[in-house]
């Protein structure tokens, strides 16, 4: 049974006004779309129209199907409306949701910073640098022909001992160094006087751990070598170096002692900064605060560099840069410089 064509038209005028409510019926994009299979799907009031004018002769079939088209675009204009709108609403609901509020404050990163130790030891190889030292290193596995015999120790020296040396090998020949005095005498075997370097680096020693001593520790070496050189300059170096690191009126003192490596040897001691002489904690009550030991180079390491020691002397020091951050820091015990505790190493943040 074929349907007339004013059955036709009826389903076609019934397709929009059904189809144009149930799109307006539409919730949101997902209702939609149910929307759209229902009336432009294949199934679809229109598509049954569609489907019926075959029947008709060939004018009435092609203003039917006219009128078909148009009502398909009246339902997809209309399908297209609601889903633009639809998706305005679901985009301004993204917005919101991926709001940022560019004024906030950001998370600042973590900066890592110096070492305090690290710190020290740059002041005080800066304060040589500027009084004209180069900077040298050597090795920290090191022959003990540098580290001791070039150096002048006795044979029997009882810092040869494996008591008191990391020793590498079992013939004795190789260590961690115990000092930074082995690059003395790397630098002057490499080069010619005038001679003014200024040697940080790790030292080892066999030692029990207290919060004075380290097994592990930074040395800093000084050595000067040129014609003319005495005791004079030695002591007015320290002295413009104490004055540097530890205060403008601080004045130095040289105590005798001894290393087979300088002769005349001393200890330097600096005026307790904290009490400036009449004697507090700082200093045992001395009045004074022992930093370094120091002397004029002996002549046999002259002679075994090969220099003419008519005509060059020179002077050495050598100072723990553990020991002397603790002093200008006021560090009761020098293994905090190696415990990494934060709340220790934040209490040196941003000095200088
Ligand atoms: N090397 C000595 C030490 O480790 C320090 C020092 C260096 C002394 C140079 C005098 C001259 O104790």
């Amino acid at each position: 049974m074929s349907a007339s064509e004013a059955e036709v038209s009826e389903l076609l005028e019934s397709a929009v006004k059904n189809g144009l409510v149930r799109i307006a019926e539409a919730s949101d994009l997902a209702s939609l779309g149910q929307a759209r299979a229902a009336v432009l799907g294949r199934k679809a009031a229109l598509a049954q129209a569609r489907s019926a004018l075959g029947v008709f002769g060939a004018e009435q079939r092609r203003e039917l199907g006219r009128r078909a088209n148009d009502a398909r675009v009246r339902l997809e204009a209309a399908l297209e409306e609601r889903e633009r709108a639809f998706r305005a609403v679901e985009e301004k609901k993204r917005w919101e949701q991926e709001r940022l509020d560019v004024t906030l404050p950001g998370d600042e990163p973590a900066l890592g910073g110096l070492h305090p130790l690290t710190k020290t030891i740059w002041e005080i190889v800066d304060i040589f640098v500027g009084l004209g030292y180069r900077v040298a290193d050597g090795p920290e596995v090191e022959l003990a022909s540098y580290n001791f015999d070039a150096l002048n120790f006795d044979p029997q020296h009882p810092s040869r001992s494996d008591q008191e040396t990391y020793y590498i090998d079992n013939d004795r020949e190789v260590l961690l160094r115990t000092h930074t005095s082995p690059v003395q005498m790397r630098v002057m075997e490499a080069s010619e006087p005038p001679v003014y370097v200024v040697c940080p680096g790790r030292t080892y020693r066999r030692d029990v751990l207290d919060p004075t001593h380290l097994n592990s520790f930074a040395q800093i070496e000084g050595l000067a070598v040129d014609e003319g050189i005495t005791m004079s300059d030695l002591k007015g170096t320290l002295q413009a170096f104490a004055r540097e690191l530890f205060g403008r009126d601080l004045d130095i003192r040289l105590r005798p002692h001894f290393f087979p490596f300088t002769e005349p040897s001393a200890e330097m001691d600096v005026l307790c900064f904290v009490c400036r002489g009449s004697g507090c904690r700082v200093c045992r009550q001395e009045g004074w605060i022992e930093i370094l030991g120091c002397g004029m180079v002996n002549v046999p390491l002259l002679e075994w560099a090969g220099y003419d020691t008519e005509r060059y002397t020179g002077f050495a020091f050598g100072l723990g840069a553990e020991r002397v951050a603790a002093l200008a820091h006021g560090v009761p015990d020098i293994r905090y410089f190696y415990e990494n505790d934060q709340r220790f190493l934040r209490a040196f943040e941003g000095m200088a």
